[in-house]
């Protein structure tokens, strides 16, 4: 049935365990081994809390999820995407699963810490980024990007929101409930996630991202691309500097049809370098996209001008430029 593997493996793909995952115990964690404190997320079928290990007094933060609802909303294959992804990953710029526990009535996410909350926070507060900001931080995600791909895995919901930044700045993509996992090689789209085509009926369309940053195939529900994420961190960098999403709307169909139409503008005075990589990665065709694989990979968007100055070796160990 749905229900929810309890245990973690630390993958074989996995190069070097980070430090905090290679204490992972034998036994597993009960809710008593940790401090719970204030919530810090809510979504849709959970809640994250700050927790302390009490044995350790590290801090982490710990997704709980209500089974009872997660079976009532069917929202128990989310939990198992967000799982396979995170328990496969190991990026620094990629959210840490450290362990996973239950008790009768919830599954526990054990997470790496975010101590400086959602990229969003920041935009909102300052409106938007200079080009230095944008640039490295398009940069991070550039790399989180890159892995993403090698691991096989579309996060199809990348938004500012889902940016979280730890104690040194640096980003941690989070929420891979909505991650397409695609086969290992990278080379094909075929679907890892694909139901029987009996079961399909009734779930085919059901996943649309968030509207601002939804590409046009995965609205029209053709096949997932790892380029959808592109559309998405070329909607990112348009709004880290100009402060708004390329696409608007007072509903989320008018948002749409835009999407559709590629009907967005490039606002007086936005950076030309950044204007012509926005235009390099809002292009409606998958396939087109620089950075994609047809286009000649990431590192041809790595070359892009934008990207001048940046040193791609080591990012995480860098100081990111304060937030202006
Ligand atoms: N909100 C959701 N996940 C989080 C995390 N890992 N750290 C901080 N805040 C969060």
């Amino acid at each position: 049935s749905g229900e929810v593997s309890e245990t973690v493996s630390t993958g074989s793909s996995a190069p070097q365990p980070h430090p905090l995952a290679a204490k992972k115990p034998s036994i597993k964690r009960t809710p008593n081994d940790f401090i719970f404190g204030k919530t810090i997320g809510e979504g849709s079928y959970s809640t994250v809390y700050i927790a302390k290990e009490v044995s350790t007094s590290n801090e982490f933060a710990i997704k709980v999820c209500d089974k009872k609802f997660i079976m009532k909303e069917r929202k128990s294959e989310y939990i198992m995407r967000e799982k396979t992804v995170l328990t496969k990953t190991n990026h620094p710029f990629i959210v840490r699963l450290y362990y996973t526990f239950q008790d009768s009535d919830r599954l526990y996410f054990v997470l790496e810490y975010a101590r400086k909350g959602e990229l969003l926070y920041y935009l909102t507060k300052l409106s938007s980024f200079d080009m230095n900001c944008s640039r490295f931080y398009a940069a991070e995600m550039v790399e989180a990007l890159d892995y993403l791909q090698q691991q096989g895995v579309i996060h199809r919901d990348l938004k500012p929101e889902n940016i979280l930044l730890n104690d040194r700045m640096h980003i941690m993509i989070t929420d891979f409930g909505s991650a397409k996992i695609l086969k290992m090689d990278g080379t094909d789209k075929e679907d890892a996630n694909a139901k029987p085509s009996s079961a399909q009926g009734h779930r085919r369309n059901s996943f649309v991202g968030t509207a601002q940053y939804v590409s046009p195939e995965v609205l029209n529900s053709k096949k997932a691309y790892y380029s959808s994420d592109l559309w998405a961190l070329g909607c990112i960098i348009f709004q880290f500097l100009s402060g708004e999403t390329p696409f608007r709307g007072g509903h989320e169909y008018q948002i749409f049809q835009k999407v559709c139409r590629l009907d967005y503008e490039i606002p007086e005075g936005f950076n030309s370098t950044a204007a012509d990589l926005v235009q390099k990665l809002l292009v409606l065709d998958p396939t087109q996209r620089l950075g994609c694989k047809e286009m000649g990979g990431m590192n041809t968007l790595r070359q892009h001008t934008f990207f001048e100055g940046i040193v791609w070796e080591g990012l995480e160990k860098q100081n990111p430029p304060e937030l202006v």
